[in-house]
């Protein structure tokens, strides 16, 4: 059967990366979280202390971006890809409030996006894979084979994202999250460089109201389609 790129694009918080994972897993392809990618920059940011009062140094970010060096690699444990700056596994850290606040800020910077992007195209030469993210359909892989862009309204994604946070302990406050999540909408969308938009050949996925499951059968029904064509 042939081998295809699987590009998942939309906003932030509604589930693109739990479906992308699954669709990979289900069809044994590898996945990408190129969100993670972002957060681990803007990871690196906080703890080099290149941002002062919300506001990136960003000559210094520049002029340091070869020092990063981002990779996947399967959990030894859960075998979810799992995120790797400069060695060290910060899956967890690159979910914090403190990242999610700037890494919009991060992502809109040409510098660090053209970087990305082009370890992105590497990782899809051998194809096979599944990529979530913004542009990844319109910039990183404007041929992907299969092209989604997932949607969801930002209430219903900032329930997702709090009950999240919830359940893994933590505390939160829904209006912060919810402020949080219209606010990097905002910004993905009216960025100079690789807003996010749907790609005229992309199907459409409004999930509002959707299980998991059938989101599940949804994708994979339209995997087939396309490798039988
Ligand atoms: O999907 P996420 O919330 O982990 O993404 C984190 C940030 O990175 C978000 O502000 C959008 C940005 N991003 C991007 O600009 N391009 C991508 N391909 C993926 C994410």
């Amino acid at each position: 059967m042939k081998k295809i790129i699987i590009a998942i694009d939309g906003f932030s918080s509604c589930g693109k990366s739990t479906m992308a994972k699954s669709l990979a897993r289900n069809i044994g392809y590898l996945y990408f979280d190129s969100g993670a990618m972002y957060r681990a920059v803007a990871l690196f940011c906080l703890e080099q202390r290149l941002i002062a009062d919300g506001v990136i140094d960003v000559d210094t970010l520049r002029n340091r971006m070869s020092e990063i060096r981002i990779t996947f690699e399967a959990d030894p444990v859960t075998k979810n890809s799992v995120t790797i700056l400069n060695g060290r596994n910060v899956e967890k850290e690159i979910r914090s409030l403190e990242v999610s606040r700037i890494v919009s800020q991060v992502a809109a910077l040409d510098f660090v996006r053209t970087d990305m992007i082009a370890q992105q195209r590497s990782m899809g030469e051998a194809k096979g894979i599944v990529m979530d993210g913004r542009d990844i359909g319109t910039t990183v892989f404007p041929n992907a084979e299969m092209k989604i862009f997932v949607t969801a309204s930002a209430e219903v994604r900032a329930q997702r994202r709090y009950d999240e946070i919830i359940a893994r302990g933590d505390s939160a406050n829904f209006d912060e999250i919810l402020e949080n999540v219209q606010l990097r909408d905002h910004i993905d969308q009216t960025r100079e460089v690789s807003p996010l938009r749907k790609a005229d050949d992309a199907l459409l996925l409004d999930n509002s109201f959707m299980t998991r499951e059938e989101q599940e059968q949804w994708l994979i029904e339209r995997f087939n389609e396309i490798v039988k064509e």
